[in-house]
């Protein structure tokens, strides 16, 4: 049992191991927040609800003190036009235009099974908790969902919008939640970043006034993510009240925080509402997507640790979670689209004993493609390019102990294609105006069904045809001239949305019609990297950028919220394609095993000691790849910050850890750098394995380890800690 109703207060007790979160059904008839963070006993919090004579401000209609006003009370979804001028959830339009929701608590529900979303990935889970709340003038009911994960310190939240007036209501704002903070001096924890600098954090101070993050581009982007956390006080990596915010959603979005001239601090967010309505039919009900909240006692550390452990227990698909990763030779930086089979052959034949053991073709292989500028949408194999049939190729592949892996941009079309050309309507753009370019590519229109189901026909005929194991999931552009004739006017701002549930319902058909298929996504790199996607996808594609000093930030900004095991890493050719920078073999190995692991490199062209090192890499990384899948780990270096990075992934039972140590620049005659790993048995033994010496988990902690880099720039030690006491 996490939920608790105490009839006599009103109260509503929602408990995790650790967290409480607090809600009241208050004397205007409304839900206030009244706490939210560490466990408390389930005692009358009333007490807090301090409401105070706030001079100008509006009123609340009835109350009899005349100058109380909603702007100094917490709303669990607070709605525009009554007097709350702060960041609203929600703003909908009846059919005369007013745009007021007067919510009134009509009563709740506790579900013993958390009911899924119609249409939308969602955390799976146990018992939910449903308030129900009323506007009798518009006849709109709003539902508020809660789902309190007992074992990990998350509760998922959504609302449910239902029209039961006889006459259309608009959405202009429909968020996923709100939560009200009573005051207290907060950072924001965000992230910003671009092609091929995904996921770079950035803290903030909460000012009076409002900071939003959000994405317009119709995916959650290269350059946000669906991400926001309040850090309390001086709450850092390791210590304070952290309170996560991540949104369960792949499309364009919006989080703001906002201090109010009271002081209180206001977090919400969902679906962007910038170019956004959506027409609900009387009888209708429009969903929101869920958003996952997280509250940590032991800073961004812990935090992250409990999105890790959420999304590896309720939404990445059970099948694949704890499932060893192939490692994976992917031909994109090493061949990009000149290939042909015997090409393809000749990497195979340099790393078939090595251990990998899934060749992945990228980008090239079909209709018209020798470039990126056409034969999107035309996903028949193109043999004349190949030399031969894909077939011939997967043979290969088999005969030499990999299984084979195919690349699909299946939401794209290139206007140089036939596709296009037999249905120039099926791509999302205003057919009177010049679309705007970006890599020569449009998007389907995934709002029409006729869209989707050629999608899923064409890409399930090659899923059948051929005996394929993996597929490599791509979108490579944003939506712009967001317009389709599908939709009527006063429908066009749905598209953003439509789209993402037709990405949703192609998803649905193609990934989990293919079980047997395991399926990564990726997106110019990282530029869909979020919940909804590891509903769908086990691994993402972290970025583009493949150097070994990038990756470790882009690695780093990722761990905020998503495990490792969600992330893919490869190894790739030095000087990198993306920085021209030179890291060793053995570095670009040692970041490239914090994730599921790969290649990405023409192995005929790199020296024999490189080659020669993959197969010691693999069977380094098959020492340590159950806790990628499965261990907590703990951020002993900020790149952002310093010179070094360090991650320690320590198994659940403390029994192995893997601490891996970067520097990034060689100071000659600096201080000795030590690394102090902190998930450890305490009172345990652990045997270094690179050093010989057996310490106690407490002095490895607190005396710290000391690595010996190599001397250059962009250099790791590993360290293999086993416990034997
Ligand atoms: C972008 C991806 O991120 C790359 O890995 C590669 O698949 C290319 N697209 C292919 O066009």
């Amino acid at each position: 049992m996490s939920v608790y109703f105490d009839k006599q207060t009103g109260i509503f007790y929602l408990e995790s191991n650790n967290t409480s979160y607090v809600i009241k059904v208050n004397r205007f008839g409304f839900l206030s927040n009244l706490y939210y963070g560490k466990k408390i006993a389930r005692e009358d919090l009333s007490y807090t609800e301090v409401l105070r004579d706030r001079g100008s401000e509006v009123a609340i209609y009835g109350a009899p003190e005349r100058k109380l006003s909603l702007m100094g009370m917490s709303n669990e979804y607070p709605a525009y036009g009554k007097g709350d001028f702060r960041e609203c959830a929600f703003i909908p339009q009846s059919a005369d235009g007013s745009r007021v929701f007067e919510s009134e608590f009509e009563g709740y529900e506790i579900l013993k099974e958390k009911p899924p979303i119609d249409g939308m990935p969602s955390l799976s889970g146990g018992e939910t908790l449903v308030l129900k709340l009323y506007d009798k003038i518009s006849n709109v009911r709003v539902k508020l969902f809660y789902t309190v994960y007992d074992d990990v310190d998350a509760i998922a939240r959504r609302a449910e919008i239902e029209n039961l007036s006889d006459s259309p209501l608009m959405l202009n704002r429909a968020y996923s939640f709100n939560v009200d903070f009573p005051d207290g001096k907060y950072r924001v924890l965000t992230q910003h970043g671009a092609h091929l600098r995904e996921r770079e954090p950035e803290i903030t101070p909460v000012m009076h006034g409002v900071i939003s993050v959000d994405s317009k581009r119709g995916a959650t982007s290269l350059h946000s993510s669906c991400f926001a956390a309040l850090l309390e006080g001086n709450a850092d990596e390791d210590h304070g009240n952290v309170y996560g915010f991540n949104l369960i959603y792949s499309g364009s979005f919006k989080l703001n925080v906002e201090q109010s001239p009271y002081d209180t601090v206001r977090v919400n967010g969902g679906i962007n509402d910038f170019d956004f309505s959506w027409k609900l039919e009387s009888g209708e009900k429009f969903s929101t997507p869920e958003v996952a909240l997280v509250y940590s006692d032991g800073g961004v550390g812990k935090m992250s640790r409990t999105f890790h452990d959420l999304y590896r227990k309720y939404i990445i698909n059970p099948r694949y979670v704890n499932e060893l990763r192939p490692i994976v030779i992917n031909n994109w930086e090493a061949t990009y689209f000149n290939f042909d089979i015997p090409k393809l052959c000749s990497i195979i034949d340099t790393i078939k004993d090595s251990g990998i053991n899934m060749f992945v073709l990228d980008d090239g292989w079909f209709g018209k493609r020798d470039n990126d500028k056409s034969g999107l949408g035309d996903w028949t194999v193109n043999e004349q390019k190949l030399k031969g049939s894909l077939k011939t190729l997967i043979d290969y592949c088999h005969a030499s102990g990999l299984k084979f892996g195919l690349w699909f941009e299946p939401e794209m079309v290139s206007e140089d294609s036939d596709v296009y050309r037999a249905h120039p309507d099926w791509a999302i753009k205003i057919p009177y105006r010049n679309a705007a370019p970006s890599r020569d590519q449009l998007v389907f229109d995934l709002t029409k069904k006729e869209v989707r189901d050629y999608i899923v026909e064409a890409v399930e005929y090659n899923l059948k045809k051929y005996d394929i194991d993996y597929v490599k999931w791509d979108m490579n552009r944003n939506i712009t001239e967001n317009f389709s004739d599908g939709l009527p006017a006063d429908r066009q701002t749905e598209i953003m949305h439509r789209y993402i549930l037709g990405l949703y319902d192609i998803c649905e058909r193609l990934i989990k019609g293919n079980p047997d298929i395991f399926f990564e996504g990726c997106s110019s790199g990282g530029g869909r990297f979020d919940p909804a996607m590891a509903y769908y996808f086990p691994q993402i594609w972290t970025s583009d950028d493949t150097d070994a000093n990038e990756r470790v930030k882009i690695q780093y900004g990722t761990s905020l919220c998503y495990p490792l095991s969600l992330m893919s890493c490869h190894v790739s050719i030095c000087p990198n394609h993306s920085t021209n920078r030179t890291a060793s073999f053995a570095t670009r190995g040692h970041i490239a095993h914090l994730g599921a692991t790969g290649y990405e490199l023409d192995t005929t062209k790199i020296n024999e000691s490189d080659l020669g090192q993959i197969k010691g890499q693999v069977e380094q990384y098959h020492k340590m790849e159950r806790l990628i899948l499965e261990g907590d780990l703990y951020r002993l270096e900020n790149p952002f910050e310093g010179n070094y990075f360090g991650f320690e992934v320590t198994s659940k039972d403390k029994s192995q850890s893997v601490i891996t140590c970067y520097k990034t620049l060689d100071m000659p005659n600096n201080a000795v750098k030590r690394f102090y790993p902190k998930g450890l048995a305490p009172d345990a033994v652990y045997l270094i394995e690179e050093t010989g010496a057996k310490l106690s988990g407490s002095t490895i902690m607190n005396v710290g380890l000391i690595p010996y880099f190599p001397w250059s720039d962009f250099a790791t030690v590993v360290f293999n800690l086993t416990r034997v006491k």
